[in-house]
């Protein structure tokens, strides 16, 4: 069984999509950590049983030694907004993934998170934006790309509206990072 930690700082839709996700017997969540003791993504992984934890983003020490004592597998980032420190991507190099609210490499990188990324995207007049899932290094937003999926951006979007609509292609591309990096340890 491939066991994964994922991380989370917020309203944990994501989090919910794999928690609800067709795991085929192959991954389980095995921990949830958010460094926003408040966020409402962990009120979803207490109510679905797993194993939950603040973890302030001042103490990764802390996050290191918790992941290896529960042994997981791989880390998922779903909208944990902290830097992981490099002794965390160096342990888990390969092994780790995260969901980014646009095509990568437009829209990203420092200070590009959560509606800030609708809001560049709107300004910026494209009319395709997207999803994607990558390998995460020590560099923001810059791991080798694992999916992508566009987005249309519709005449009259606001940073909401098209927040929603990438949300949606966000969940689905996500479970299938999930199952791409179990397939990957497992080959
Ligand atoms: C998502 O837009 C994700 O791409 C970004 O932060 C948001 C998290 O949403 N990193 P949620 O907490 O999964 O609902």
């Amino acid at each position: 069984m491939f066991d994964i930690a994922v991380l989370i700082s917020g309203s944990g839709t994501n989090l919910q999509a794999l928690i609800d996700a067709d795991k085929e017997g192959k991954w389980q969540i095995k921990l949830v950590v958010s460094d926003n003791r408040n966020a409402f993504g962990l009120k979803r992984a207490a109510a679905a049983n797993i194993e939950t934890l603040f973890i302030s983003k001042h103490e990764p020490g802390v996050l290191l030694d918790l992941l290896k004592k529960t042994g997981v597998d791989g880390i998922v980032l779903a909208g944990y907004l902290s830097i992981l420190p490099r002794e965390i991507t160096a342990a888990y190099e390969g092994r780790i993934i995260n969901i980014h609210p646009s095509l990568i490499p437009a829209f990203c990188g420092k200070g590009f998170y959560g509606a800030r990324v609708h809001a560049a995207v709107l300004e910026s007049g494209i009319k395709t934006t997207g999803a994607t899932v990558h390998f995460v290094n020590d560099e923001i937003d810059s791991g080798a790309i694992i999916l992508q999926k566009p987005v249309p951006v519709l005449d009259g979007d606001t940073v909401e509206s098209l927040q929603i609509r990438v949300l949606r292609t966000e969940h689905e591309i996500l479970v299938k990072g999930v199952k791409i990096l179990v397939e990957g340890a497992s080959s």
